[in-house]
């Protein structure tokens, strides 16, 4: 019989520094109210020093999640690694992850699927467990930011809305009837693409970055946000019906609405869409700002740790980013 596959435990790490928008405001022309009114953030975390990658704020999310799990990282079969700030070009973090745990020969995939990564990896965990391929698989979603976000005023719009951190989930066996992931659903457009990128360095140039490109910022993410907002605020709550009814679940079986943390107005128009309970939808946004592939790991380790997610609880998940990508799940923890 196939196995269903579960989140067997949760973990979540996020760097030292926490930095206000009234400390943004310093650098740049913009201010603790515009941030809040607009995305609902009050501050960010950012790596404190010079050489801490996204693998190594993965390394305690992981040991996290594992130890929440009860499963030992020798148990672990593979790793996917959710990022769009991998330490490097290549190898891939997963690779670096995978090293720095102490698992020589476990398998790592990196994949790009920025906000929606979490929910990208997630499908595959769930169909390499239901296949029986892999038993226990490692999911992470971790980004480091800060070092890429153009602090000047040509950058201020994206440059205030992101931060540090990372969420680990460790998916395997469900070890009840009742705990699983009942559902996915993937969606990818690329004819936006542009609408939110960072375009350089890019293998299509020769060269892949010049001085010119430097001056002019291209190096940076860019985004067009009225965009942006408007595509999450449709498409999301499309995603999440989607899954819902692949379920045979409708809104009001949903105990907790996990979405990515993008800006809280996104999230309120959504919750809004889809006529959902506001006390039922969780929210960190305000403490770390949108960390992109980590958001949703994040968002779950504090609604787990604070008691609002139990065994038995019925959580959905949507996420909108780059691509664009939008995705959607609904899990019994
Ligand atoms: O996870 C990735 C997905 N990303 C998202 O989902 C983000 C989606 N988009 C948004 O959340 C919103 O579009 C933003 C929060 C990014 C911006 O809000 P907005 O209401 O769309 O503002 P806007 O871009 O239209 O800018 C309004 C004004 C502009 O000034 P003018 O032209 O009206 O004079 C901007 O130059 O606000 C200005 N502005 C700022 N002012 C102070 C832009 N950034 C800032 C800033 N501080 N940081």
């Amino acid at each position: 019989m196939e196995a269903r596959s579960a989140i067997l435990g949760v973990g979540s790490h996020v760097p030292g520094k926490v930095v206000t928008n009234d400390d943004l405001a310093k650098l740049m022309t913009t201010s603790d109210e515009w941030i809040f009114q607009r995305s609902g953030i009050k501050e960010r975390r950012y790596i404190e020093e010079d050489g801490v990658g996204a693998s190594d704020l993965a390394v305690p999310a992981s040991e996290r999640a594992l130890a929440a799990a009860g499963v030992k990282k020798e148990e672990i079969d593979a790793i996917i690694f959710a990022t769009l700030s991998p330490d490097y070009t290549f190898p891939g973090s997963g690779c670096l992850l995978g090293h720095k745990l102490g698992l020589p020969g476990v398998p790592a995939l990196d994949i790009r699927n920025q906000c929606s990564g979490f929910i990208y990896g997630l499908s595959i965990a769930d169909a390499w467990i239901r296949t029986g391929m892999y038993r226990n698989v490692l999911l992470v979603g971790s980004e480091v930011h800060s070092t890429g976000l153009d602090f000047s005023d040509r950058g201020r719009d994206v440059a205030v809305l992101f931060g540090d951190g990372a969420g680990a989930a460790v998916i395997g066996r469900s070890r009840d009837g009742n705990a699983g992931v009942l559902s996915v659903a993937l969606h990818a457009d690329g004819s936006a693409a542009q609408d939110l990128w960072l375009e350089a360095p890019g293998s299509k140039y020769i060269p892949r970055i010049t001085k010119e490109m430097l001056d002019e910022g291209r190096h940076y993410p860019k985004m067009k946000g009225k965009q942006v907002f408007r595509w999450a605020t449709d498409k999301m709550p499309a995603v999440a019906h989607e899954v819902l009814g692949k379920a045979g679940l409708g809104i009001k079986d949903v105990d907790w609405f996990v979405p990515h943390q993008a800006n809280q107005r996104i999230n309120q128009l959504v919750g809004w869409r889809l006529e959902i309970d506001e006390e039922k939808v969780v929210h960190n946004i305000e403490k770390y700002g949108n960390t992109t592939a980590a958001t949703i790991p994040m968002a779950l380790d504090v609604a787990i740790a604070d008691g609002r997610i139990t065994p038995g609880k019925t959580v959905l998940l949507a996420a909108f980013g780059a691509g664009f990508t939008w995705a959607g799940a609904v899990v019994r923890f």
